[in-house]
């Protein structure tokens, strides 16, 4: 049996019918863009995730550009960013104006070292961080971060586009953040039915000036305060996620619970893998199996000719990407981030997987490590 990486359609029973509705609704309303139903996603998620404002926009990379532009990140300041992420986080400092500093990852959590960052920090003076919670998890850090950018004044962003869902010390790990970003690409575990994105923060004027610049800076219709630029969010991505909320809970468990087994069973096998921090419950959003580089591509072709999906993510260091060599200031640390992308790999999980699913892809990656 094939099972597939990642199969978006398994909705709930009753799913579909719901969704025929409300695009009905939407429809007749006019509710293409903004529109109450934008209002409520927002106050929806700004319950969930217990940060004080949620502004919508088009997507996660936008978001990234809308909160670096909203702390007054651009022309020549220097953003510290994992080096291993994805590529949307580098090209957000790059494209305000400002030059990225990769950082190490810390091979404990996979996220960015933050012995590193420290060191970094003290070199390069940066204005701003981009701290990413990679997998489905955070840095067993993220207090050490948090307080040490507070203390130098460097402008923390969390890149949170895979954390929905992620708790850290009993609360969403939205909520303790200066600012945060997300991404509702439809894979992400909180995905919608197109692009969509939103910057969550405590800081209410912050918030004021990222839905200011998300709407070509208006003051007034057609009074423009800010050069912004146009990254609303759509009505019906806003009703489909609304309507995903309210399955959220059990997408989750149903992700956790698959994540966890994955884990197990790496035990068992002894396949080296990473398990989120204590202090955390992950999200599910992928499973973890690290390999030597050179035995990769003989799991990969095993898989591929067993029909079973698998994911690399991500195959390449921001640093050694070919669009990298323009704009990098500067590389800190080691390779620790490019051993992890040569030899990751992620098996199928998505929520409502079946249990023969997991077990087919389990017998089929027994035989692939072999
Ligand atoms: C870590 C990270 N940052 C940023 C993004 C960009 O989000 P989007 O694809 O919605 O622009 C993604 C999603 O793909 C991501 O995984």
């Amino acid at each position: 049996m094939a099972v597939p990486f990642i199969d978006l359609k398994r909705f709930e029973p009753d799913f579909l019918a719901r969704w025929a509705e409300k695009c009905s609704h939407l429809t007749q309303t006019t509710q293409f863009v903004g529109g109450p139903v934008v209002g409520e996603l927002e106050e929806n998620l700004r319950r969930i995730s217990g940060a004080e404002a949620v502004v919508g926009c088009a997507n996660g990379t936008d978001a990234l550009q809308l909160a670096l532009r909203a702390l007054n990140v651009g022309e020549g300041d220097l953003v510290l960013i994992p080096d291993a992420t994805f590529w949307a986080t580098f090209e957000a400092v790059v494209n305000v104006g400002a030059r990225p500093i990769t950082v190490d990852v810390d091979l404990a959590d996979l996220q960015m070292d933050f012995d590193l960052f420290r060191e970094a920090a003290e070199k390069y003076r940066p204005k701003a961080a981009i701290l990413v919670h990679l997998y489905g998890w955070g840095s067993a850090k993220l207090a050490e971060f948090r307080s040490y950018c507070r203390e130098k004044g460097i402008a923390l962003i969390e890149d949170g586009a895979q954390a929905h869902g992620v708790v850290w010390r009993g609360e969403s790990i939205y909520k303790g953040a200066l600012i945060s970003t997300v991404s509702f690409y439809p894979a992400k575990v909180l995905g919608s039915c197109g692009d969509a994105g939103a910057v969550y923060t405590n800081d209410a004027e912050l918030a004021k000036v990222v839905r200011q610049l998300g709407n070509h800076g208006r003051t007034t219709h057609y009074g423009h305060g800010l050069v912004g630029w146009n990254s609303r969010l759509a009505g019906f991505d806003a009703g489909f996620l609304n309507l995903c909320l309210d399955y959220i809970d059990q997408r989750l468990e149903s992700r956790r619970r698959v994540a966890a087994l994955y884990r197990e069973r790496f035990t068992a096998m002894n396949v080296c893998h990473v398990a989120p921090p204590a202090d955390y419950v992950e999200n599910g959003y992928l499973s973890v199996a690290l390999f030597e580089p050179e035995r990769r591509p003989a799991i990969e072709a095993k898989l591929k000719e067993k029909g079973i999906g698998f994911g690399t993510v991500y195959p390449g260091a921001m640093s050694r990407q070919p669009g990298a060599e323009q704009w990098l200031h500067a590389r800190v640390g080691g390779e620790k981030a490019d051993l992890l992308c040569r030899g990751v790999i992620n098996l199928p999980l998505f929520a409502y997987m079946k249990d023969s699913e997991v077990e087919e892809v389990l017998s089929a990656f027994a035989e692939a490590i072999r």
